[in-house]
């Protein structure tokens, strides 16, 4: 800890001479983030200082301790933040009194939009929430997703038509939902089998399906070592695809069958991550991304057997939608929605990408689309970022 401190002061006394000017312009962006920091001593200095080079939403993302703020500061210096020696006391102890351990981080709010081909955009009725990955029933009418509390993540349905939002789960951490196609079912990834103190959102999930009007118990789908979630069900409802996250395989794509002994099947594990799995109507082929983060391509195989593979993107794919009544697959490539025209049957044939449209709308960081289509391809559902 010692020598930390002593790296700060010596950087910040060459430093020093550039504070003013950096601060009246970060003072700036940091008031346009809109980010209501607790009263304090303190306050100003971290409005003006912690808000330049990232959002204060990264700075504030989780309390830490005071160690642990004394280090987080001391990197920020060593990736370019000026500050005095003094003032970086102040907002060492601002920062630990009121962003401490305990400290809740606010949930980021969005609104689900509406978004045709042009990229029009038009808003639902649903009031602003903290809505996750959101999955459209196979009639339209109704939303499966995942919405996070303070303490706990829970699957909601959102039903359109009426505007009322009902909880689906009440145990556990519970995320990544998904419809059966006959809308009887949503699947879902949940570590209720753990108890409360080993609870944790992103470690040990198994796979649960619940019926969609909520009644019975959620019932366990996925028993094993690492963390399981549901990807999409074949059209036939007989069999869900589930993502395995392996320490040396990476993501990989299993396959459970309902009928018989439901013995899960591995579909495909390769040392890069697949995942975000699509079918085709007929259920003769699977979409999927695979590669590295950041590096990820859009494949189309057969299904269940998995030859022959065919890439339909070479400039980067992630987050797959294929509606069952769509002539084209779409995907995300950067900030760009695109369609691609693809018939299945015997064999594929696959069109040329073509960019739908552009904008600035929620994107997963993982392969999981955090967006979906009508069934007939015509309409998006997305979420946008309340400023
Ligand atoms: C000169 C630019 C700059 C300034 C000013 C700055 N940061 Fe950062 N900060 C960075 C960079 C670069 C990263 C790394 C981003 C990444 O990993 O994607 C980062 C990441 C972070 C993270 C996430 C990484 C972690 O340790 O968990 C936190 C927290 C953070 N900054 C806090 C702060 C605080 C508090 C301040 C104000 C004292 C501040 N930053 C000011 C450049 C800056």
């Amino acid at each position: 800890m010692q020598g930390k401190r002593v790296l700060l002061v010596v950087t910040l006394g060459l430093a020093g001479w550039l504070v003013i000017p950096l601060l009246a312009r970060v003072q700036q962006s940091g008031a346009e983030a809109g980010y209501s920091l607790a009263e304090g001593d303190g306050k100003a200095l971290v409005a003006a200082s912690c808000a330049g080079c990232h959002s204060m939403g990264t700075s504030l993302r989780r309390g830490r301790s005071r160690e642990e703020w004394v280090i987080t500061v001391n990197d920020m210096v060593s990736r370019g933040a000026q500050m005095l020696p003094a003032d970086a006391e102040t907002m060492i102890g601002y920062l630990s009194e009121h962003y401490g351990l305990d400290f809740v981080p606010p949930l980021d709010q969005f609104v689900m939009v509406w978004v045709d081909h042009q990229g029009n955009v038009e808003p639902l009725a649903a009031p602003p929430g903290a809505y996750n990955r959101p999955m459209l029933s196979p009639d339209g009418t109704q939303v499966a997703m995942d919405i996070p509390s303070d303490t706990t993540s829970d699957i909601w349905i959102y039903d359109i038509p009426s505007d009322e939002l009902r909880r689906l789960t009440f145990e556990g951490n519970n995320r990544s939902a998904t419809w059966s196609n006959d809308g009887q079912w949503v699947a879902f990834g949940s570590d209720r089998h753990r108890s409360p103190e080993e609870r944790s959102y992103r470690e040990d999930h198994e796979a649960y399906r619940k019926r969609a009007d909520g009644s019975g118990e959620a019932e366990r789908l996925t028993d094993a070592e690492f963390n399981h979630g549901p990807q999409r069900w074949t059209p036939d409802g007989k069999t869900l695809s589930i993502s395995e996250i392996h320490p040396d395989t990476g993501r990989d794509i299993w396959m459970l069958p309902f009928e018989g002994d439901r013995t899960p099947w591995l579909f495909l594990a390769t040392p890069v991550l697949e995942g975000g799995v699509s079918f085709s109507a007929d259920g003769n082929w699977v979409a999927y991304t695979t590669g590295k983060p950041g590096q990820r391509e859009v494949v189309v195989r057969a299904f269940p057997e998995t030859e022959p593979a065919h890439q339909i993107t070479t400039g980067g794919g992630i987050e797959v939608v294929w509606p069952l009544n769509s002539k084209e697959l779409f995907y995300r490539s950067g900030n760009k929605r695109m369609a691609v025209e693809i018939t299945t049957g015997d064999t594929l044939t696959v069109g040329t990408p073509r960019v739908l449209f552009e904008g600035d709308f929620v994107s997963s960081p993982g392969s999981r689309a955090y967006w979906d289509a009508t069934q007939d391809g015509q309409r998006f559902l997305m979420l946008k970022k309340v400023e």
